[in-house]
């Protein structure tokens, strides 16, 4: 496809945003698809997220993901927003409709689509849940829709997951029931009992990072899901131990998959994407 003057810009902002595979995925869906459109990645640092949203607008970008630190920073400046972020607290995907900025959080359909190609039936389950930040609160929000029975929410900081409890109360009137927090020293005493273990943290992006808890009392029937995009210490064991277990990529491909789906009413080609992140 030739780029000429009706080429539309699509793009993602973060800080930084140099490694993000979006720009070559999102590209590469674009191509297969004959649209005529670009994916670009723009470094925007914090101080200047209302200009550039500013920017986004009087330069007609299409649509757009939001990446970290600006998911939950950027709802202020939009026009409208779904349910998923007024829940979950952040938006990672903006669609322009003549300067009205809609946001959407595709990253709660990117987690359990990807969870369900080990999971297919999440309805009754018992997850442990590590974390209680923002991609947590996505986890959690999908989890919740899935109707699993218990998420055991384990975080170095109570407080914090005390408080998204709090938050998704009006989800669901059994989320008193649902959601436990815990502490990090806990989770040796509800491990046996989950039957899905989420890594939300960043924890086990360096090689030596202390581990949340004691990885060898993992067991083979037991799902390990870590959102970190490589195969980590905690993935390592469950691969050892025998157990199903999956990294970030399915996420990274399906949260895309959906922006794509979102901006451009079309089916993403889901297998093209794929291979761009696995190459
Ligand atoms: P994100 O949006 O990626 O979820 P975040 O909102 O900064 O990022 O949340 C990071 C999560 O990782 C938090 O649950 C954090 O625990 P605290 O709430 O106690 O800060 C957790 N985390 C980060 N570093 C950690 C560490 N070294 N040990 C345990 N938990 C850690």
């Amino acid at each position: 496809m030739e780029l000429n003057g009706q080429t539309a810009v699509y793009g993602i902002i973060g800080y930084p945003v140099k490694h993000s595979k979006s720009p070559t995925f999102q590209t590469k869906a674009f191509q297969h698809l004959n649209i005529n459109a670009v994916y670009l990645p723009f470094e925007v640092k914090p101080e200047d997220l209302e200009k550039a949203i500013q920017g986004i607008k009087a330069l007609s970008i299409k649509g757009f993901n939001i990446t970290v630190p600006h998911k939950e920073e950027v709802i202020k400046y939009l026009d409208e927003v779904s349910p998923e972020v007024e829940y979950i607290g952040a938006c990672n995907t903006v669609v322009n409709i003549d300067g009205y900025l809609k946001g959407y959080n595709t990253d709660a359909y990117g987690f359990i689509t990807g969870l369900k190609e080990l999971e297919p039936s999440l309805e009754g389950k018992k997850v442990l849940v590590i974390g209680a930040g923002g991609a947590s609160r996505a986890v959690i929000y999908s989890l919740i829709k899935e109707g699993v029975d218990k998420i055991y929410l384990a975080n170095r900081t109570i407080q914090k997951a005390e408080k998204l409890k709090l938050d998704f109360l009006p989800l669901s009137k059994f989320v008193q029931q649902i959601i436990q927090p815990i502490t990090l020293d806990q989770i040796d005493n509800y491990l046996p009992e989950s039957e899905i273990i989420v890594n939300t943290t960043s924890v086990g992006l360096k090689e030596n990072d202390p581990h949340l808890f004691d990885y060898s009392k993992i067991n083979k029937n037991q799902t390990v899901v870590d959102i970190i995009y490589k195969q980590t210490p905690l993935l390592k064991v469950a691969q050892e131990k025998g157990c199903k277990w999956q990294d970030g990529l399915p996420m990274l491909l399906y949260q895309g998959a959906k922006a794509f789906q979102i901006w451009t009413g079309k089916e993403p080609p889901i297998d093209i994407m794929e291979e761009v992140l696995k190459s």
